[in-house]
């Protein structure tokens, strides 16, 4: 039964986590009145980065140690977390994200499943570098089989600089993994206010605390431990993902070579016979392969090497199949509007299914 404030909180498209108190009519209840809801229990896998950084003086909010402050320090120095939720915090790692490989990525993504069955965890926040925090949220949101909230978060300044982001965009990810309106909604990267999907999320700018944009734009903001919502993502993720992380154990090789006027093969051809299963292009414009270059990866194709196109340019829209290239003819794939990086990421789960160029587009439309 919805009580009016319910319907206003609700209707605001924000989560108040409330229950109603036993044998007094619904109607008759208001926010002073019921209970207050049972804290969620998160859970803050830390892995290192700037958010767990420090820094010489307070001026350094560029020139810092990454990776050097432990979970239970970074837990204490934010005490407000336990007016949101009751967490605890376990150190999987502590390293700047820059050096996070594969085996990081299946490491942690077998830690946060193994948390997400347990009944006693209602939420689970990862504290991740920055650089590659991306890659990671994506990697979750394919392979991790849960509906509750997930939320990766970093900082763009160690905690000893002045205007520090990382405490409030901690307190945030644990506001936002104990909102049940954040469940279902795939991983989640909260920074600087804003709620964005781990599919879609970039780091874009290299220096300030708006650095994580989403092409598609935000999913919502989060503001004094409450969250606000504004839409929901559509590709395939989390429990409706055909890729589940407890059936993974290594992921092949996939390397990305950033395309210019000036290109070569060269690269290419040295990934290949390093044992590359797949090449991302990271063209100029709509995903475009200079003509040095083409014969190469026609080449490369025909030995059994996926060759996808992705793009350097990275502030919204998608390389369009058969456009730039005659992808049909060369049996090559579109990484559609994913980045490099994250092209990469999906590239390695889809050959952990096939080898199948058309099946890897598919793949690649939906995820
Ligand atoms: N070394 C970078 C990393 O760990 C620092 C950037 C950051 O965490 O904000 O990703």
């Amino acid at each position: 039964m919805k009580t009016s404030l319910t319907k206003l909180m609700s209707a605001m498209g924000c989560a108040l986590a409330f229950t109603l108190l036993p044998g007094v009519p619904a109607q008759a209840q208001t926010a002073t009145t019921v209970a207050p809801a049972k804290k969620a229990q998160v859970v803050i896998l830390a892995t290192g980065g700037t958010i767990a950084g420090a820094g010489a003086s307070a001026a350094n909010s560029a020139t810092y140690q990454a990776a050097k402050v432990p979970v239970d320090k970074l837990l204490a120095s934010v005490p407000e977390l336990g007016n949101v939720a009751n967490v605890r915090g376990e150190q999987v790692f502590q390293i700047a994200s820059e050096s996070f490989t594969n085996e990081h990525l299946v490491k942690l993504a077998k830690r946060v499943a193994a948390l997400a069955k347990q009944p006693d965890v209602d939420g689970i926040v990862v504290t991740h570098g920055t650089d590659t925090l991306e890659e990671t949220a994506y990697f979750l949101t394919l392979t991790v089989h849960t509906s509750k909230p997930i939320v990766v978060v970093g900082s763009m300044r160690p905690g000893t600089a002045l205007s520090a982001d990382g405490a409030l965009n901690l307190y945030n990810a644990v506001a936002t993994a104990a909102a049940p309106a954040a469940a279902g909604k795939g991983v989640l990267v909260t920074m600087n206010d804003e709620i964005l999907s781990g599919r879609d999320v970039a780091k874009t700018i290299n220096i300030r605390p708006d650095a994580f944009k989403s092409p598609w734009g935000d999913l919502g903001m989060v503001v004094e431990g409450q969250t606000y919502w504004f839409r929901a993502p559509v590709k395939r993720h989390t429990v409706n993902s055909e890729f589940d992380i407890e059936q993974i154990e290594t992921l092949p090789a996939v390397e990305i070579v950033y395309g210019s006027g000036n290109a070569s093969a060269t690269a290419y051809q040295a990934y290949a016979n390093a044992g590359a299963k797949a090449l991302i292009h990271a063209g100029t414009g709509n995903g475009s392969v200079s003509g040095a270059v083409v014969p190469a990866l026609r080449e490369l194709r025909a030995k059994g090497i996926q060759i996808i196109r992705s793009s350097r340019v990275t502030g919204g829209g998608f390389v369009i199949r058969n456009a730039e290239q005659p992808d049909d003819q060369y049996d090559w794939v579109v990484a559609h509007d994913l980045n490099p990086q994250k092209a990469r990421i999906l590239a390695a789960l889809a050959l952990t299914k096939t080898n199948d160029a058309k099946s890897i587009q598919r793949i690649f439309l939906e995820y």
